[in-house]
Order: structure tokens, then C-alpha cells, then sequence
């Protein structure tokens, strides 16, 4: 009984040391954990996806609520969280260059409407615009109205 309080003690006493052993290996790392540890679980920190700009507007967050960090930490929990959690980027399509898999997967379209723009495509030379799109037999202009960030030319 004596040994099973002592494993469950090691245990819970090396919990938050594994946790941080998941954080990835980089320039940065010990601050972000000296830093953003304060208040809240590291795991609430990192829980974000976001560029530099929206890691600067989350740290700035956190420095309203009361985080305390010298200039030059501040500055590497930065680099180390905006490279180690960017945004989920997504490429843009190129309508005139992506096959039909890619139109289908990175606009949801249909097969159909792939096949169809494909067609028209090899037909009418490139699309110049979101109007030219818009021509292609079975394409609803709503939809192509709704991609219209993930689009290009
Ligand atoms: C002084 C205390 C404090 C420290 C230190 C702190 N935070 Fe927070 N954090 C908070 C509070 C309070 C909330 C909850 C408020 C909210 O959800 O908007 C929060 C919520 C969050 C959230 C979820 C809500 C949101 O705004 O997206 C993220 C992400 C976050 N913190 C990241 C960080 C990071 C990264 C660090 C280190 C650079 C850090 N925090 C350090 C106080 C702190």
C-alpha cells in the first residue's frame, strides 16, 4: 500500500515534466514554458493555431491579464510559438492549372462540376475571373462566390 503511494506520488510529481517533454524541441521552448505556464495549463497555451500576428495578439492578451516577461523572452516565446504552431494553411487553387482532384478537394466541388470546369477550360482557354468561373455548365455562382479567398488565377 506504502508503495503504491509512493508510485502514485512520482507520478503525479513527474506529470507536468512529461507534459512538457511534448512540447517540440526548439530556440524558445524554456521561455514559452517559463512564461505561459503561470496561469493556466501549458496545453491551454499552445491550444491555438494562428500566425505571428495572432501569437503577438494572444501574448498581448496575456500581458493585460498580467504576464510578466522580460523584452527578450517575450520576443522568443514569439518565434518559438509562431513557428511551432502556424496557421493551418491551406494553398490556394489555381482554377487554371489544379486537376480534378484538387478542384474537388480544395473547393468542394462536385466531380461533375471538376469534369465540367476542366472541359470548359480545355475549350475556352483560362479563366480571368470569378464572372468566367461562373459560365462553367453546373457551377453555382454561390459557391464559387463562397471560395472566392481560395481562388486564384
Ligand atoms: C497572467 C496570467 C496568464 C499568463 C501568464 C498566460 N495567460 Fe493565457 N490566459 C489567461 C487567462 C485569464 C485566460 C482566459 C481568458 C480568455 O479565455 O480569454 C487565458 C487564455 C489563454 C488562451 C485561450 C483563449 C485565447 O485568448 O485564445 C490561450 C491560447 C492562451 N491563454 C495562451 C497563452 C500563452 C501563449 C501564454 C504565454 C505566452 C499565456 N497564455 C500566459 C491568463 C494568462
Amino acid at each position: 500500500m506504502r508503495a503504491m503511494k509512493h508510485i502514485l506520488l512520482a507520478v503525479l510529481l513527474a506529470a507536468p515534466a512529461l507534459r512538457a517533454q511534448g512540447l517540440p524541441e526548439g530556440p524558445g521552448r524554456a521561455e514559452a514554458e517559463k512564461i505561459c505556464r503561470g496561469c493556466h495549463e501549458m496545453a491551454r497555451s499552445i491550444s491555438k493555431h494562428q500566425d505571428r500576428d495572432g501569437w503577438l495578439q494572444t501574448m498581448n492578451k496575456m500581458a493585460a491579464y498580467g504576464m510578466k516577461s522580460s523584452d527578450q523572452h517575450f520576443a522568443k516565446t514569439l518565434d518559438y510559438l509562431a513557428k511551432h504552431y502556424p496557421a493551418d494553411e491551406i494553398p490556394p487553387i489555381n482554377v487554371n492549372k489544379a486537376s480534378a482532384i484538387e478542384l474537388e478537394a480544395g473547393l468542394s466541388l462536385r466531380r461533375s462540376q471538376a469534369a465540367a470546369l476542366l472541359k470548359f477550360r480545355a475549350e475556352h482557354g483560362d479563366f480571368k475571373s470569378l464572372d468566367d468561373l461562373k459560365k462553367v455548365p453546373l457551377m453555382d455562382a454561390a459557391h464559387i462566390d463562397a471560395k472566392k479567398d481560395r481562388i486564384v488565377f
